[in-house]
């Protein structure tokens, strides 16, 4: 492994790039191997097994492409598989997500904290234990939300279809005293506007890509493989469609961006 290998990062199809934008803004050398799973797009709806064959799947990919590391910018993904991968591949730097409960247990005055992710997230025992071990004395209320997936995935970040589609969960955790929402899917960063509007200007909301990030540098760090020189680069590839996921990205990322479709051994 060497420096100049790159980073392995995905998620179920576009929601990851709100974890590469962060790790894009914290390590620019870098380059970066983006994988959107679009062929099995939606993950939150699907069983942990499910989740857990495709991890391994895009693990042994990335090892076969020679990355340094890997990030599961999938909350899902990562209460699903994130032990089993590091089992898999002991040698391998791999960085998962994690909904923002430890901020958010600090931050809430009302002792209610909000949380918007995925059926297969909020019903994991990983995230069971996370909400056990970091806010014992908070009362946290879930709301599984997989229409903001399929919002984000068709480029829908504003407007009245998002500002309909987020309304009425907002209102729901806001009126059961949450002054603190956490984005606990990868996804919903894209939705901030629309999601802040309904919230009200002063209740934060909380997303993971910017401690993914500097824990990727850490582990880069520790194991003599941050990357110098030149501005890395970046390629994105999907298990779905090229054109599509070009178009996606190129919106949600603000440049032009081309993609490319997987070998089909790995779809
Ligand atoms: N972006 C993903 C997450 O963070 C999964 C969304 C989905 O595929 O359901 O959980």
């Amino acid at each position: 492994m060497l420096s100049e290998s790159p980073i392995g990062i995905y998620d179920s199809g576009v929601g990851g790039l709100s974890v590469l934008r962060a790790i894009r803004d914290a390590l620019p050398r870098e380059s970066l191997l983006y994988v959107a799973d679009s062929a099995h797009v939606p993950y939150g709806e699907k069983t942990r097994e499910y989740v857990a064959r495709r991890a391994a799947a895009l693990a042994d990919y990335f090892v076969s492409r020679q990355a340094k590391a890997m990030v599961v910018a999938c909350n899902t993904a990562t209460a699903a598989a994130i032990a089993q991968l590091r089992q898999r591949h002991p040698g391998l730097a791999i960085i998962g997500v994690e909904p923002a409960i430890k901020p958010a247990a600090h931050l809430t005055h009302s002792g209610v904290v909000g949380v918007f992710a995925t059926t297969g997230t909020l019903a994991s025992p990983k995230f069971a234990a996370l909400v056990q071990r970091e806010a014992p004395e908070v009362r946290i209320l879930f709301r599984p939300c997989p229409e903001w997936v399929s919002l984000v995935e068709r480029g829908v970040l504003r407007g009245p279809e998002a500002d309909a589609a987020v309304r009425a969960p907002v209102a729901e955790l806001r009126e059961a005293g949450a002054d603190v929402l956490v984005l606990g899917c990868t996804h919903f960063p894209f939705l901030r506007d629309a999601i802040q509007a309904a919230a009200g200007p002063g209740v934060p909301l909380l997303e993971t890509g910017a401690p993914v990030a500097r824990r990727l540098r850490h582990q880069l760090q520790e194991r003599g493989l941050l990357r110098a020189g030149a501005p890395g680069s970046l390629r994105l590839e999907t298990s779905g469609g090229a054109e599509a996921l070009g178009m996606q990205a190129s919106l949600l990322l603000g440049q032009a961006l081309a993609a490319h479709t997987m070998d089909e051994r790995w779809r």
